[in-house]
């Protein structure tokens, strides 16, 4: 399966979980950038009212994926305004998605997940699996547990095999050499 991650990341914390999950998968890494940095105010407005930002095109040749990771935060108890933008302007129809949320007192499970599943079922696609980190708790091993609770829900075809992984601790060890 062809994996690819994509996130969007204002301050930097779906930014680190993005990159933890595509060194796990051994996949490549999209950056959503919005064209215009609104301010905290204005961002939670948009989303709260379904807005889009608009953001730069990311290159994203359908042939080239069939499963995404969309990691990114909440905001306004839903997800980011540019993920939508990103949800809506990307094809995505046929495709399995897992949502890697950051975020601090909103319940990921409920809102933030149902929306992503409606928005995936109209253009669609099929939400497979749901993790997410509350940041309030600064810790990168509980980080590193949401993420492996993550990976636990995803198809096995996504997983890189047991000797790619072996091989890259053995690249690890005799580089360190
Ligand atoms: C505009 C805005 C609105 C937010 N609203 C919520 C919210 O409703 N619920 C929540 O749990 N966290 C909320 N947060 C906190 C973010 O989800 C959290 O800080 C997240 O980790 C930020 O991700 P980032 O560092 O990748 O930008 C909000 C943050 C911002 C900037």
């Amino acid at each position: 399966m062809k994996t690819v991650i994509v996130y969007y990341s204002r301050y930097g914390n779906s930014r680190v979980a993005a990159k933890l999950i595509a060194k796990q998968l051994n996949a490549p890494l999209h950056r959503i950038e919005v064209k215009k940095r609104k301010n905290v105010m204005t961002s939670t407005f948009t989303s709260l009212f379904g807005r889009r930002p608009k953001i730069k095109t990311i290159q994203l040749d359908p042939e080239s994926w069939d499963f995404m990771v969309i990691v990114g935060p909440v905001w306004s108890g839903r997800p980011a305004a540019p993920l939508k933008t990103f949800l809506a302007e990307t094809r995505l129809a046929e495709k399995k998605i897992a949502v890697f949320f950051t975020h601090t007192k909103t319940d990921i499970h409920k809102r933030p997940t149902r929306w992503m599943k409606k928005v995936l079922d109209h253009f669609g696609a099929r939400l497979v699996a749901v993790s997410g980190y509350n940041i309030g708790t600064k810790q990168h091993t509980v980080l590193k547990q949401r993420v492996w609770d993550l990976l636990s829900q995803l198809p096995p075809q996504v997983i890189p095999s047991a000797d790619w992984v072996s091989n890259r601790k053995r690249n690890k060890k005799s580089s360190l050499k």
